[in-house]
């Protein structure tokens, strides 16, 4: 029987791993047989996905991403213990809801800092000599939020559009360091980010919003499946690309 998504012998770098869509990627990823980074600034939530995870060998490192200038040398270090990356998965972000009259200059850069910046330095920091193995694959999570508007979104829905035009780019730039780079879009997944976005709803908006999904909200493993094959060799000729997951969100 072969399993075309296997993972065996191959080291990969999951950002956000102490929570939702990264954590459970984690746990699916290590069940194909990888070898995993976990990444966050929660170490006790880091460790309960370590638990998790099949297999040993597996890293845990606490590290805040809003420190840009430190990410590649911070890299350089962790794969010099771990050895080469064959992946990167870039799952941590912000997320708020914010109507412009309420919006300030610092909400913007905090969220741009994590969902944007971090992005382009983790790919900066992954091309360096040494750091990714012959060949290697990004994958960052960008949402339908970055498709398609949504009222008291707006800096979040740049910052996700902003990572499918970094993808394309990156998958041109990087294609002869044979980095392959695509995004994934979710519609909404259940999450604690989701919940906390939820929180602030009525029932009746609750309602509209899993209405819009026509096969229901996500599960953090729809969104780790379509992670693992695009990062193992059944994406070998993806690159450039933003794969929607969104249960029928975006045919509307
Ligand atoms: N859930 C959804 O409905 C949905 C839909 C579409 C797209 N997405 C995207 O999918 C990704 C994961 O979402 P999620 O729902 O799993 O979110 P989540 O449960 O809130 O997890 C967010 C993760 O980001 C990490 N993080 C935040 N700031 C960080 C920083 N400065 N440095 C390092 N790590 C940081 C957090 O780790 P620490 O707290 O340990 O730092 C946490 O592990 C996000 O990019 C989100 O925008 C989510």
């Amino acid at each position: 029987m072969i399993n075309p998504m296997e993972l065996i012998d191959r080291t990969i770098m999951v950002t956000g791993a102490s929570s939702g869509i990264g954590r459970e990627t984690a746990i699916l990823l290590s069940q194909l047989g990888a070898r995993l980074i976990l990444i966050g600034r929660n170490a006790e939530q880091l460790n309960k996905t370590l638990a998790s995870l099949e297999g040993t060998a597996h890293h845990v490192y606490t590290f805040d991403l809003s420190n840009i200038d430190e990410i590649p040398r911070w890299m350089k270090e962790v794969t010099s213990a771990s050895g080469p990356l064959h992946g990167l998965v870039h799952s941590a972000g912000l997320q708020f809801t914010r109507p412009l009259r309420i919006m300030s200059s610092e909400n913007i850069e905090e969220l741009m800092r994590v969902n944007v910046t971090a992005a382009i330095f983790l790919a900066k920091a992954f091309r360096q000599k040494g750091v990714s193995a012959d060949s290697g694959s990004i994958v960052y999570l960008s949402s339908v939020m970055g498709l398609v508007g949504q009222s008291g979104q707006s800096a979040y829905s740049a910052s996700k559009g902003a990572l499918v035009t970094l993808t394309k780019s990156l998958a041109l730039e990087l294609s002869r360091e044979n980095i392959r780079v695509n995004c994934v879009a979710p519609a909404m997944v259940t999450t604690e980010m989701s919940g906390k976005m939820l929180e602030l709803l009525t029932p009746e908006q609750v309602l509209q919003i899993e209405a819009m999904h026509p096969l229901g909200l996500g599960r953090p493993r729809d969104v780790a499946n379509a992670i693992a094959f695009l990062l193992a060799d059944t994406g070998r000729w993806i690159t450039g690309t933003t794969l929607v997951l969104d249960g029928g969100y975006t045919a509307h």
